[in-house]
């Protein structure tokens, strides 16, 4: 463990040239001297220690600010014929990341009684109360551009012209979409508990002061009023800029240091990537945006008045949308495309098949999207070195290099807590459950886990000297049918609508309450073990049957997960290790599983029951079905067309996306349809509106 590559190995600054930004960002040679020399001094002086703690990537906490700090209240500015938000970009040791682990908030008002009685029975009923969950309190992200603004242009062609590279118009093309997916949401988010709003905006540099950036503004909005308390009482909405949210993660355990952030920035900015920006999006700073969180593009609208389960419950968590008939593979080789998802999407899923296991993982619907903040920081921790290479492209795909294309945020997000809840199972069963305080399996451990395996119902067949265990059918689970009534009984609004074409319907297809679906959707229709493949005889430690669960074998770890859930119609106790009689849990134990797993167990936590269930809960997920259409438009006439279609015919639609496709230059028509489409759903300005188009 004491070696280990250099994350950061990348071309040494100064051998790309960046002349032609020279001209708007940097005048000044004194100050390139300074960052040159600080740079050379700190790869001379590369000593790096890596900190050996099992459980966490904490690194030194000393070298920790508060680095969300870095934008002083100032008001909008005017430069040329536009408005901008001044703010000046983390420094290096600001633009270091957090490395401690978060919990979930909401997660703290539930006792471990409550817990218990949760996660093992799957219902909602005393130790749980009504008044320990409520609606989610879930913030909405927007990530945005103009890019018809001068600067970002000029900033963005020299660019491009320097890096040799093409972009297609219609990423940078908008129709003041915005405005009106914010109308969109107002009205549909009518119902939820106080949220705030916020909009993530491209940066350019001050072209009046080196140090500071100026954050690109809605023209149409008023910033200070929407920041503040928007007449009518909607939500408040804030602006944040591409440049503030850049923070720089490592392998997990390497310590960094602010001369790496330094160099990284001067390599990453600026950025017109809209992978790098979501990249940055699990360091938005948790104490002004909520722990759920829905990500949106500008042209994506919610169509209908929605329940807040439509996207979050503190009970069952994040509601993933995925195209469980279109799966991802791994491919690591860097050739797919990567002006658009596809080269993103491969190396996130070999990301994910090296640290879980190997398989095709489902895509995620090009729509909003629900995602929580802490686990996405999680997330970039357990990624951290990959998570530092996505911003090199400073376009979508514009960075070439082996190892460091980008990472797909979105799709990590959804299964990076798929997985993680998947291997929580397998630890509790196998490592805390059946491994206990020896960590070690002996003969009759192995039978034990055998006879657990094979007690799933009268339907098992046991085949050939014991040595095949097959299970045909779904698994009989009440999960689904309890999901209202628990709903209810916690005081929440559940997903389903009375009336689809008034309210948005989201039905909870899948709920981590059953284990795991290899398929994404539904519980699995067979279930074959060989047990000398998956589970062997012979005494082995319980960390390394765990780990061959989990992605040495994993057919194996879905097929025991699956076997095991037949024990019983709800819940999961079977998973579970025996209450201890230890005290209520050291708080200092850790929060999760390692980032990385080591080849050897860690020690138990010194409540493993607490533990696991607080780890399960954790990662609670439901994959759900809402009506959503994505549009492609193609031409102004026929995005008339389509869109009237589907106004008429899909009035359930809850969820729309808008597509560019336009072929021709003919954007001043589409503006006119897309215009006319827009006044008719949403007339009503917001709060803070200025007028004018
Ligand atoms: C985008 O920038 C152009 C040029 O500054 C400006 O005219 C337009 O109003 C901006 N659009 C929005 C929505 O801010
Ligand atoms: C909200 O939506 C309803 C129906 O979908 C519509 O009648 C109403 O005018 C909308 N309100 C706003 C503020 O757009």
């Amino acid at each position: 463990m004491s070696s280990r590559s250099l994350p950061y190995h990348y071309q040494p600054l100064g051998q790309k040239s960046h002349s032609s930004l020279r001209g708007l960002i940097v005048h000044n040679p004194a100050r390139w001297t300074v960052i040159l020399l600080t740079t050379a001094l700190s790869l001379m002086s590369i000593a790096y220690i890596v900190v050996q703690r099992p459980w966490g990537s904490d690194y030194d906490p000393t070298t920790q600010t508060n680095y969300w700090s870095s934008k002083p209240e100032a008001a909008p500015v005017q430069f040329g014929n536009a408005v901008y938000d001044p703010f000046f970009a983390p420094t290096p040791e600001e633009a270091l990341a957090s490395t401690t682990i978060r919990p979930i908030k909401a997660h703290a008002a539930l006792s471990d009684e409550c817990l218990d009685t949760w996660i093992s029975t799957g219902e909602w009923r005393d130790p749980c109360h009504h008044d320990m969950v409520s609606d989610s309190v879930i913030d909405l992200i927007y990530v945005w551009v103009n890019g018809s603004d001068p600067i970002h242009q000029q900033v963005r062609k020299n660019l491009i012209a320097e890096l040799k590279y093409s972009v297609k118009d219609a990423r940078f093309r908008q129709h003041d979409e915005l405005r009106y997916s914010l109308r969109a949401a107002a009205n549909a988010t009518k119902s939820w508990p106080t949220s705030t709003w916020h909009i993530i905006t491209a940066d350019v540099p001050d072209p009046e002061d080196d140090d500071g950036r100026l954050g690109l503004v809605p023209q149409w909005l008023d910033v200070t009023c929407a920041a503040n308390s928007p007449p009518g009482g909607g939500p408040s909405i804030r602006l944040q800029h591409d440049a503030q949210l850049f923070r720089l993660t490592g392998k997990p355990g390497a310590a960094l240091h602010a001369s790496d952030a330094r160099s990284w920035l001067e390599r990453i900015l600026p950025s017109f990537n809209s992978h790098a920006v979501e990249s940055a999006l699990p360091h938005l700073n948790p104490d002004t945006v909520s722990d759920n969180i829905v990500a949106f593009n500008d042209d994506q609208f919610l169509m209908l008045p929605a329940p807040p389960s439509m996207f979050h419950t503190t009970m069952y968590g994040s509601v993933f949308r995925v195209q469980w008939d279109l799966l991802v593979g791994a491919d690591s080789s860097g050739k797919a495309d990567g002006g658009g998802e596809w080269r993103s999407l491969g190396w996130s899923a070999h990301l994910l098949n090296q640290r879980f296991g190997e398989r095709k993982r489902a895509y995620m619907q090009h729509n909003a999207r629900s995602l929580s903040l802490p686990l996405l920081h999680e997330l970039s921790l357990a990624f951290g070195e990959y998570f530092a290479a996505t911003p090199l492209s400073h376009f979508r795909g514009s960075h070439r290099v082996p190892e460091e294309y980008e990472v797909n945020t979105i799709f990590l997000g959804a299964h990076y807590v798929v997985e993680r809840h998947r291997e929580a199972l397998l630890w509790s069963w196998v490592v805390a459950k059946w491994g206990g305080a020896s960590g070690k399996l002996s003969v009759e451990d192995k039978q034990g886990m055998w006879d657990e395996l094979v007690g799933g119902g009268e339907d098992a067949q046991v085949e050939g000297d014991a040595a095949m265990l097959k299970f045909s059918g779904q698994a009989e689970r009440t999960t689904a049918e309890n999901i209202e009534l628990n709903l209810l009984m916690a005081g929440v609004q559940p997903p389903r609508a009375f009336d689809k074409e008034r309210q948005a319907d989201t039905h909870y297809g899948w709920s981590s309450l059953d284990g795991y679906t290899p398929n994404f959707h539904e519980l699995p229709k067979k279930t074959d073990i060989d047990r000398d493949q998956c589970l062997g005889r012979g005494a082995e430690s319980a960390w390394s049957l765990f780990l061959r669960l989990l992605r040495g074998k994993p057919t194996c770890g879905d097929n025991v997960i699956a076997a095991l859930v037949r024990s019983s119609k709800t819940g999961l106790s079977i998973f579970l290790p025996a209450p201890s009689s230890t005290e209520p849990s050291d708080p200092t134990d850790p929060i999760t599983l390692p980032l990385i797993l080591p080849s050897t167990a860690p020690p138990l936590p010194s409540n493993p029951r607490a533990f696991a269930l607080r780890l399960i809960q954790r990662y609670a997920y439901v994959f759900g079905d809402t009506p959503t259409v994505f549009l492609g438009l193609r031409t102004a006439s026929s995005a008339k067309i389509i869109l009237a279609n589907n106004d008429r015919k899909n009035k359930d639609t809850a969820l729309v996306c808008l597509n560019d496709d336009l072929k021709n230059g003919d954007t001043g028509a589409l503006d006119d349809a897309l215009h006319e489409w827009f006044e008719g759903h949403w007339p009503e300005s917001l709060g803070c509106e200025l007028s004018g188009r």
